[in-house]
């Protein structure tokens, strides 16, 4: 078990490069089941949620293996053995392997993925999509058992623009004969890269980033090198902690356009950005200024995985701020730890209301998911005095050495064992 220790109220500034992005990454990997030839994936995160992925690729058979950074991952022999709920346990998106197993072997079992802090995490879109593809689905004692030997192409209507359905559903369709036409699908960059990749590996995928795609099934994929776009949300919140503590900033390697709802919701929290080609710079005061109304929800929106590191950076806020959250129903939990370091911050529902404080000061911190342990390093950079974050284990699930990254910015942070 690690802690995080941090010293706040120091600026953070200088450079720093953002990694590719997890939540590309790992529906790539799945992906990597559509064909029977190695696949090289460049600049592979090293995280928890890529090592959760790579243990269900080998139960199912396939190599992966890191070279530095690069990442072989060859399957040419799946096995049908079932996800069992160990492994989706520890990934509750695996559910998006489905359609790639489905794809290739025209069978697939797997545990139901359960849900998580953040919220219910249902899988009826991912289901009923499949259904559509003519895929039979049985859950027999919380197994979903998948028979897609009379699995053919078709239009399917997505109820919610959800990006693992989405995402599914396009690997379901890549060897597919005929075409399928995904309806009101997600528009997230990670859903532009998977069509990339499975292009890449000579798959037909059109109109991804819109809401109609369409996918091509081809007779074969080969394997190929790709490298995945940079993180979004990894970028998002070095700048959130930036307009937290003050200070100026090069962040590198970022798509501008994937985080334009982060830089304008920045803009009126009081940081100024100027961008450079896949560089952008903040430059922020000691204190944001509030935000009227902050609303979560699908690409291009503002994106529900910085909710929390917004909250933390507009604790500070010189007024108050309200925060909606659209697509998760409990994803507010961090805000209780905020409150242990003078945060005002009202939660009712999927609504919470932050009234800046001139300071907060440090504490004694548990992060219980990924993004709200992010929000707590962020507060604990803006606060006076000592923090202690433990459950860095969620951190490290998205994002590589967390420590490094701030401590390279002039941040007081180190990493310890408990
Ligand atoms: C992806 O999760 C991301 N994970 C999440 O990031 C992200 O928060 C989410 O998309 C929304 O952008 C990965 O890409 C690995 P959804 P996913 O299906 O695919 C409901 C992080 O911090 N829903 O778009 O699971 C669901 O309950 C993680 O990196 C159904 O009702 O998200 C939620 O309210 C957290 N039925 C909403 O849709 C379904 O069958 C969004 O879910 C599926 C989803």
């Amino acid at each position: 078990m690690q802690k995080l220790i941090i010293d706040g109220g120091l600026p953070l500034n200088g450079e720093t490069e953002i990694q590719t992005a997890k939540n590309a990454a790992l529906p790539i990997i799945a992906a990597c089941i559509l064909t029977d030839e190695p696949v090289t994936i460049e600049n592979c995160p090293h995280l928890n949620d890529i090592d959760a992925m790579l243990n269900i690729m080998r139960h199912l058979g396939c190599t992966a293996e890191f070279f530095g950074d690069n990442l072989t991952v060859c399957c040419r022999d799946v096995a049908l053995n079932v996800i069992n709920s160990d492994l989706t346990g520890k990934l509750r998106s695996s559910i998006f392997i489905l359609g790639s197993i489905l794809s290739r072997c025209r069978r697939a079992y797997i545990s139901h993925p359960g849900g998580c802090e953040i919220g219910l995490r249902p899988i009826d879109l991912h289901i009923s999509g499949l259904k559509g593809l003519s895929v039979k689905i049985v859950d027999d004692c919380g197994v979903i058992c998948c028979d897609g030997t009379d699995m053919k192409s078709g239009v399917i209507n997505l109820d919610f623009a959800s990006v693992g359905a989405t995402e599914n559903l396009m690997m379901a369709g890549a060897l597919l004969d005929g075409e399928t036409v995904i309806v009101n699908a997600a528009r997230e960059p990670e859903i532009v890269d998977l069509a990339e990749f499975i292009n890449a590996m000579g798959g037909d995928v059109r109109g991804a980033g819109g809401s109609v795609i369409s996918i091509r099934g081809v007779k074969k994929l080969h394997g190929c090198a790709y490298t995945p776009m940079p993180d979004r949300i990894c970028a998002g919140t070095v700048l959130a902690a930036v307009n937290a503590t003050g200070g100026s900033v090069t962040v590198k390697n970022v798509v501008p356009d994937h985080i334009f709802g982060i830089t304008e919701r920045l803009k009126k929290a009081g940081a100024r950005l100027s961008v450079r080609g896949n560089a952008v710079r903040i430059t922020a005061d000691a204190r944001p200024r509030p935000i009227h109304k902050l609303e979560t929800n699908v690409y291009p929106a503002f994106p529900t995985d910085m909710q929390p590191q917004f909250c933390a950076m507009l604790a500070r806020a010189s007024g108050s701020s309200v925060i909606v959250e659209n697509l998760f129903e409990n994803r507010f939990g961090y805000t209780s730890e905020l409150v242990k370091m003078g945060a005002s911050i009202t939660v009712k529902d999927r609504i919470a209301v932050v009234n800046g404080v001139s300071s907060l000061h440090g504490a004694t911190l548990k992060a219980c998911d990924l993004r709200g342990g992010a929000a707590l390093v962020i507060a604990a950079l803006a606060a006076e005095g000592r923090s202690v974050v433990y459950g860095v284990e969620h951190i490290d699930r998205g994002y590589e050495c967390i420590e490094r990254t701030f401590a390279e910015l002039g941040g007081a942070i180190h990493r310890a064992e408990v």
